[in-house]
């Protein structure tokens, strides 16, 4: 890999646009009208690359169903963050083998970031005769190919080598929400923290043209967008690879100048990258959800150190008080792994104080598991995992707490919320700073803001009334 971002020209997309017509003629000569199913692990990146694999599917002429049983094609997006998350796609690829057993057309493919591993290549060829296809996210954009190759040919398909990073603009798109979209800004990351595989599998950071992002949203904007979440591995290095003089702050100060009632939010910050021109912006541009999300990792700048995250905990708690201190109402949550390699009992506690200080609404909390590849897997561990756990409980028991508390101020409040859909007798809505609120209302609502008050509240959620006239 050069680290040189490459655009994929038009006539490239638009061969693979002619492979869905020929998938189209394929079906359309047999009289059957074909079934597709995408079954997504992961995070927010690889949901909005579903919408992109659906949205090529549809072109090929595939209604998109539910479940895996009976359908044409499945592809699995998966995930390579832990090993649990890869154990579990194996598991699910393994029961694979049944449903086509029962449709023996069924084509079977794997895609995403466990498609980036050598290993998990060789381990499919090896070990899951079933699975037509493979191929990693560098080659997204040349599904319509492969599905054609797979389908002519009967022969199972790689499409993994190593790439230089590629930026795909046009592959048509099936969003699952017309009121909530994913936009992404940027692709891949350049950070390295010895713990994680992403940049391994998804490539070097490259950032999309800021005017193929405000088209973007434009679009979803005008087809009923409510709120628009950007998402990048690191948001705040927007623009570093591009030829003109643009920062993320810069972006999304364009993207609130479009027309239009909508909120914008965003994921991953890094707090490398974040400072006061960022949450300036945030406090100051009203379209801009008071919400971040800031991983911490760890409250020990030691261990801090050996992650290769490039700040310590005086700069997150300094980064975390001015952003506290223009936008008093800011809503914080995080990312924390427990029992890093070397990990003290010490270091441990002071990420349990990290968490005290800054009083997160909620954490995403994670014991480390080891990647093959990454520095970190080859550090010295000398800690049980029957500790590792006694510290993740003690942590979540204390995070929960901390939830708890912060909920129950918000009894008695009111505030904006977008109405997002319906859980059984309920209407579900988030707050600004993307509490779930949960209230009786009539279906209407859904799709609109409203003024809800709170009434109750739990550690995950809290339940409210819609203000007289809200
Ligand atoms: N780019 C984002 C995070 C993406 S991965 C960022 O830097 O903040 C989401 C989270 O998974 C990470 O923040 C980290 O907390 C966790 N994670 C990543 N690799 C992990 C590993 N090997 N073991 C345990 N948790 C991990
Ligand atoms: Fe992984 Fe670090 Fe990049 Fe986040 S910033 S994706 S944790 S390497
Ligand atoms: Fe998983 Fe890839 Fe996202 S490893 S967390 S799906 S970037």
């Amino acid at each position: 890999m050069d680290g040189k971002t490459t655009v994929i020209s038009k006539e490239q997309l638009s061969k693979q646009m002619d492979f869905c017509q020929k998938i189209q003629a394929l079906w359309r000569s047999e009289g059957v009208a074909p079934t597709a199913y995408v079954e997504t692990y992961g995070c927010q990146q690889n949901e909005a690359d579903s919408e992109k694999l659906r949205g090529m599917l549809a072109e090929c002429g595939y209604a998109i169903v539910g479940s895996a049983e009976g359908a044409d094609v499945v592809i699995m997006n998966t995930c390579a963050i832990r090993e649990h998350a890869e154990q579990r796609v194996f598991g699910n690829l393994g029961a694979l083998s049944h449903t086509k057993r029962r449709h023996p057309r069924q084509k079977i493919f794997l895609c995403g970031c466990m498609a980036g591993e050598e290993a998990v290549a060789l381990r499919i060829k090896n070990s899951y005769p079933h699975v037509d296809g493979v191929f990693s996210t560098h080659h997204l954009w040349r599904f319509p190919e492969l599905l054609h190759q797979v389908l002519t040919t009967g022969k199972r398909t790689y499409f993994t080598q190593d790439e230089a990073g590629s930026i795909a603009e046009g592959i048509p798109q099936m969003r699952d929400s017309q009121l909530k979209a994913w936009v992404s800004i940027m692709y891949g990351c350049n950070n390295f923290c010895t713990y994680c595989i992403v940049p391994y599998v998804r490539g070097r950071e490259r950032s999309r043209r800021p005017e193929d992002i405000l088209a973007e949203c434009r679009e979803v904007i005008a087809g009923g967008a409510r709120e628009i979440t950007l998402l990048g591995q690191n948001v705040n290095s927007f623009g570093k690879d591009l030829d003109i003089e643009i920062d993320f702050s810069d972006l999304l100060q364009q993207i609130a100048a479009i027309p239009g009632d909508f909120l914008i939010r965003f994921m991953t910050s890094h707090p490398r990258d974040a400072g006061k021109k960022l949450f300036d912006t945030m406090a100051t541009e009203p379209k801009i959800a008071k919400q971040l999300h800031l991983p911490f990792q760890s409250g020990s700048s030691r261990v801090l150190k050996a992650m290769n995250r490039h700040y310590d905990r005086e700069k997150y708690l300094s980064l975390v008080e001015y952003a506290k201190s223009v936008m008093p109402d800011l809503v914080l949550t995080s990312d924390v792994i427990v029992g890093f390699p070397g990990e003290t009992e010490e270091e441990f506690e002071e990420t349990l104080s990290l968490i005290e200080k800054v009083r997160y609404d909620s954490l995403f909390t994670f014991i480390f598991s080891p990647r093959i590849g990454t520095p970190a897997a080859k550090m010295e561990d000398p800690t049980p995992r029957e500790e590792k756990n006694r510290r993740f409980d003690k942590l979540c028991a204390l995070q929960n707490t901390i939830s708890e508390e912060i909920h129950r101020a918000y009894v008695g409040k009111t505030f904006r919320c977008l109405v997002d859909g319906r859980d059984k007798d309920m209407l579900t809505a988030r707050t600004e700073g993307g509490r779930l609120v949960r209230f009786t209302g009539d279906d209407a609502l859904i799709g609109s803001f409203t003024e809800l008050t709170v009434t109750d509240s739990g550690t995950w959620s809290l339940t409210g009334i819609q203000k007289k006239g809200g």
